[in-house]
C-alpha cells in the first residue's frame, strides 16, 4: 500500500513508520523536513499535498496540537488552537482526500484518552478528542467505495512522560509502539467507524 503518514517525524509518527515501512510504501508528511510538506490547519495546503502525492491507499495521522491550560485561564483563542489544528486539521485530511483515496482505502486519525478520563488543564484536549472519535463514527457510514475510517485513542506514552508526566499522575503509560500497532490494525484490517483505545 502507499500510505501518507502525517506527523512522521514525531514520537508517534516515527513509531508508526517503523511498523508500517517493512510492508508498505510510506510518504512522510509534515510542516518541514519530510517527503511532502503539509500544514493540516490549512485546507489549501492539504489539497496541495494530495495533488503532489497522487494515488494513495491510506492516510495515517499522528499530528495535531491542542492548548493545555486551566479552565479559568484559557481564552477562546486558545481553545481555537485545538479546534483548528488537531480537530479540523484531521477533518481536512478526510474531506480533501475522500474522493482521491483508493477503493477500500483507509483514514486513521489520532485522538486520545482525555475524552474519557479528564485531567486538570486538559479540557481542550478532552473536547477535541471526543469530537474526533464521534467524527470517525459518523464519517464511516458515509464514506464511499468501501473507504474506512478509525481513530486511535492512546493514553500517555512512556516516551513522553518527561514532557507530560506531571499532568498524568496515576496513569499507567504505554510504549508508543503499542499505539503504533493500533494504527497497523486500522490500516491493514477491515474494521471501520472504530476507536481503538490503547492503555
Ligand atoms: N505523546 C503522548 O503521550 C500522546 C498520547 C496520546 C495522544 N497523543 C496525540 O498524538 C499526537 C502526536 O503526539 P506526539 O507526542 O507524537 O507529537 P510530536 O512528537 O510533537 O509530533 C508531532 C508531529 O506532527 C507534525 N505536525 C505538528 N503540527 C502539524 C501541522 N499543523 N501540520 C502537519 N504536521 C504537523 C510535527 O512535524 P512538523 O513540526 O515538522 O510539522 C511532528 O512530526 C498528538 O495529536 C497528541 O495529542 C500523544
Amino acid at each position: 500500500m502507499k500510505i501518507i503518514l502525517i506527523g512522521a517525524s514525531g514520537t508517534l509518527g516515527q513509531a508508526i513508520g517503523e511498523q508500517l515501512s517493512a510492508r508498505h510504501q510510506i510518504v512522510r508528511a509534515g510542516r518541514g523536513g519530510a517527503d511532502v510538506q503539509v500544514d493540516i490547519t490549512d485546507f489549501a495546503s492539504v489539497q496541495r499535498m494530495y495533488r503532489q502525492v497522487g494515488a494513495f491507499d491510506a492516510v495515517a495521522c499522528a499530528a495535531g496540537n491542542v492548548h493545555f491550560g486551566s479552565l479559568g485561564e484559557t481564552t477562546p483563542e486558545q481553545f481555537g488552537i485545538g479546534l483548528k489544528d488537531k480537530l479540523m486539521g484531521q477533518v481536512n485530511l478526510v474531506i480533501a482526500g475522500q474522493h482521491q483515496i483508493s477503493d477500500g482505502g483507509s483514514f486513521t486519525l489520532i485522538s486520545g484518552i482525555l475524552s474519557q478520563e479528564p485531567i486538570r488543564s486538559g479540557s481542550s484536549a478532552s473536547m477535541v478528542n471526543a469530537a474526533l472519535d464521534a467524527f470517525v463514527g459518523a464519517a464511516a457510514i458515509e464514506l464511499p467505495r468501501g473507504v474506512r475510517i478509525n481513530s486511535v485513542s492512546p493514553t500517555v506514552f512512556v516516551e513522553s512522560m518527561a514532557l507530560y508526566g506531571p499532568y498524568f499522575s496515576g496513569f499507567k503509560p504505554v510504549p508508543v509502539a503499542d499505539a503504533a500497532l493500533a494504527f497497523v490494525k486500522s490500516v491493514e484490517g477491515a474494521q471501520t467507524g472504530k476507536t481503538y483505545r490503547v492503555g
